[in-house]
């Protein structure tokens, strides 16, 4: 009855795993957001620096992690895999239930594998400063610390409404020594726009996005930073579903599903892509992404190129997406509040070898709190969409009658996140229903692009 599978700090990943070399056809390229034509390097430059952008154009199977990135992953990494057996005790369930825990890391979530990474290029490259942009906080909190570990600067857009409600994430990244906007801000034209318009706007993740790349653009000594989304953020991720693989091999196990939530699609990512590899090379695994039903981006978004921010500053991607322009309702799981989804998460959904399902906060919450009065972590209200997940695939192995093996990705605690448990509790959280006119107005403000 062995409950925790953990590996030493040697067995780290030594690479990361790239699932370009995996899909079925090449990604489709990226475009400038001005001229809608294909990205080259040099028109990235200002934002990445050359070692993420050769990541994120890359088509190697395997990426060296570097030493200086191995050493600061040790600080958490490896991450235990857990067997929720209480869990499958309450539910009365023959399913095996396994979770990655993720919350060990310092900022609570997964968001540092990428964080520390990105800083470490940023300072072999030069960069001063590090514009960003959280919705949760959690991003932030990650991005902040990572600057800290390589004494760069880091200002932060912070989403107004997570601003307001989360204010320990803002004292966190104050505290690893970072700047902290809420946004829509005046310092930039994007947010002078919005508030405007708008004084009241409660801000979205496409709006910071906004922000943090016109900063960057503008600033020679500054580079932009995202927690999610791009290639290279779901490639670092990949710590997670590699080390799952090895610990479920001393559990003696192997999942015939394997569960993420998704917002931009990095966690999901970085527990699934590995998984991927062997769907690939003809084993049987399915792989599920559980997200939002107020903001459902991969179950009723189209897939199409859109642009990955509010202001179309940031560039044009082909991905599942409501629209550049659609604001998400103000749930608490802030992190999945995202219109769009990392291209790469789209290609794998939209050639199916993902499935896709969305929920609504109030079942979530509720397999949140089972999931705490069980396994006793508290999860991050994002986390808690996969924990539905989980729970959900138990009960259809209960129906069965027959076992099932869930491993499932909790990306996230939720300590900082007290304040959504107290309105759940308080019966003042809702569900919203699917916005769909919000939806169909915003697609219809898609580029035009002919490629
Ligand atoms: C704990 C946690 N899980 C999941 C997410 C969703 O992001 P992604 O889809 O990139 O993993 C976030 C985003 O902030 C988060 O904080």
């Amino acid at each position: 009855m062995q409950t925790k599978f953990l590996l030493g700090e040697n067995q780290i990943p030594t690479h990361w795993y790239n699932v370009v070399a995996d899909l079925p056809e090449p990604p489709a390229p990226v475009l400038h957001p001005g001229t809608l034509q294909p990205v080259t390097p040099a028109d990235m430059l200002p934002l990445f620096p050359p070692g993420l952008l050769e990541q994120e154009m890359s088509a190697e199977r395997w990426i060296k992690i570097p030493d200086e990135v191995r050493e600061i992953y040790r600080l958490w990494r490896p991450t235990p895999l857990i067997r929720a057996h209480r869990l499958e005790r309450l539910l009365g369930t023959p399913a095996r239930i396994y979770f990655k825990y993720e919350g060990v890391s310092p900022a609570g979530s997964h968001k540092p594998n990428t964080a520390v990474p990105q800083a470490y290029y940023n300072k072999l490259a030069g960069t001063r400063r590090i514009a960003s942009e959280t919705g949760a906080g959690q991003w932030g909190t990650s991005i902040a610390l990572a600057c800290q570990m390589f004494g760069l600067e880091c200002t932060i857009y912070m989403v107004k409404v997570s601003h307001d409600q989360k204010p320990y994430r803002r004292s966190m990244m104050q505290l690893w020594g970072a700047e902290v906007l809420s946004s829509p801000s005046p310092r930039t034209n994007a947010g002078r726009t919005i508030l405007a318009r708008e004084p009241d706007n409660q801000g979205s993740l496409g709006i910071a996005i906004s922000e943090a790349v016109e900063d960057a653009a503008t600033h020679d000594d500054t580079r932009y930073a995202l927690g999610s989304v791009l290639n290279h953020v779901c490639l670092h991720q990949t710590v997670i579903g590699l080390e799952a693989k090895e610990q479920l091999k001393l559990a003696g196990d192997y999942p015939d599903v394997v569960i993420g939530c998704h917002g931009g699609g990095s966690n999901f990512a970085g527990i699934a892509f590995p998984f991927l590899a062997d769907k690939a090379a003809g084993k049987q695994v399915r792989v599920l992404a559980m997200e939002p039903s107020s903001c459902p981006t991969l179950t009723k978004g189209v897939y199409a190129f859109d642009f990955g921010d509010t202001a179309k500053m940031a560039p044009v991607a082909k991905m599942y997406t409501l629209g550049h322009d659609f604001m998400p309702p103000g749930i608490h799981a802030g992190g999945l509040r995202y219109h769009g989804a990392s291209p790469l998460v789209s290609q794998v959904v939209h050639h199916g070898l993902v499935e896709a399902r969305a929920v609504g906060q109030l079942s979530c919450f509720e397999a949140a709190v089972t999931f705490a009065r069980t396994e006793a972590i508290i999860p991050a209200p994002e986390s808690s969409h996969a924990i539905r997940g989980a729970i959900d695939e138990a009960l259809a192995a209960k129906a069965e009658g027959k076992p099932r093996t869930i491993l499932f990705n909790l990306s996230g605690h939720g300590h900082v996140d007290m304040g959504a448990y107290d309105a759940y509790f308080a019966g003042k959280l809702e569900d919203f229903e699917y916005p769909a006119e919000k939806v169909k107005e915003s697609l219809r403000h898609l580029p035009k692009v002919a490629v």
